[in-house]
C-alpha cells in the first residue's frame, strides 16, 4: 500500500466511529501536541472525557486551539468522530481562513471489530444504539466526503489496512 502523503502544514481530520482506532492511530503516527482530541478537550473542561454535557465547551476549546495552530501553520490532526457534515464544515472553514489544505483519513475496521471493542472496553459506557447511529452516520459520511472539498480523502476500510498504513510528511 502506498504511503499517505501529508503536507507539513496540513489539517488532518480523522473520521471513524467509536472504537475505529482513531486515538491509537494518532498516537502511532503523530506527535502528541499535533493531535487535538475531543475526548481530551472534554476532560480538560469537565475532568471526564465521556461527559457529553461538556461537548459544546470541549469543541469551543478544540476550535480555539485549532485556529491558533492553523494561524501559525502548525500541522494538526483532529481526533474526533467527525461524522457530521456540520462539524466537518466548521473545521474546513477554520482551515480555509488560513488557506490550509485539509486531508481526511477514514478509519473503518468494520462493524464487527468496533462492536467487539465497544463490548470489551472499560473506558466507554454508552448504549449500543449510539454506536449503531454512528455506523449509520459513517455510511452517510462516506457518501458525502467526495462532495466536500478536501485536498485528499483516504479510506482505510479494514483493520489490516489501518495497521499497514504509513505516512509521509513533506
Ligand atoms: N485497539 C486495538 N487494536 C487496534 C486499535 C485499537 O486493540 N489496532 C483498541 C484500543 O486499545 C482501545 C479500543 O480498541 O481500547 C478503541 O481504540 P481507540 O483508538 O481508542 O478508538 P477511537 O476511534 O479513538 O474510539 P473513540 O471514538 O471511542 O475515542
Ligand atoms: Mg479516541
Amino acid at each position: 500500500m502506498s504511503p499517505i502523503v501529508l503536507p507539513n502544514n496540513a489539517l488532518v481530520l480523522l473520521v471513524g466511529i467509536s472504537g475505529a482506532g482513531k486515538t491509537t492511530f494518532a498516537a502511532a503516527h503523530f506527535a502528541a501536541f499535533e493531535t487535538l482530541s475531543s475526548d481530551t478537550c472534554r476532560a480538560l473542561v469537565a475532568d471526564d472525557e465521556n461527559d457529553q454535557s461538556a461537548n459544546r465547551a470541549a469543541f469551543e476549546v478544540l476550535h480555539l486551539i485549532l485556529h491558533e495552530r492553523l494561524r501559525r501553520g502548525r500541522f494538526t490532526v483532529v481526533d474526533a468522530t467527525n461524522l457530521h457534515s456540520q462539524a466537518r464544515q466548521t473545521l474546513r472553514g477554520l482551515a480555509s481562513r488560513w488557506r490550509i489544505p485539509v486531508h481526511v483519513i477514514v478509519l473503518n475496521p468494520g462493524w464487527a471489530v468496533c462492536e467487539e471493542r465497544w463490548r470489551t472496553r472499560t473506558d466507554r459506557h454508552f448504549e449500543r444504539k449510539v454506536l449503531q447511529r454512528q455506523q449509520d452516520a459513517l455510511r452517510s459520511t462516506l457518501e458525502q466526503l467526495p462532495n466536500e472539498s478536501y485536498e485528499a480523502v483516504t479510506v482505510l476500510d479494514s483493520a489490516a489496512s489501518i495497521a499497514a498504513a504509513t505516512i509521509v510528511r513533506r
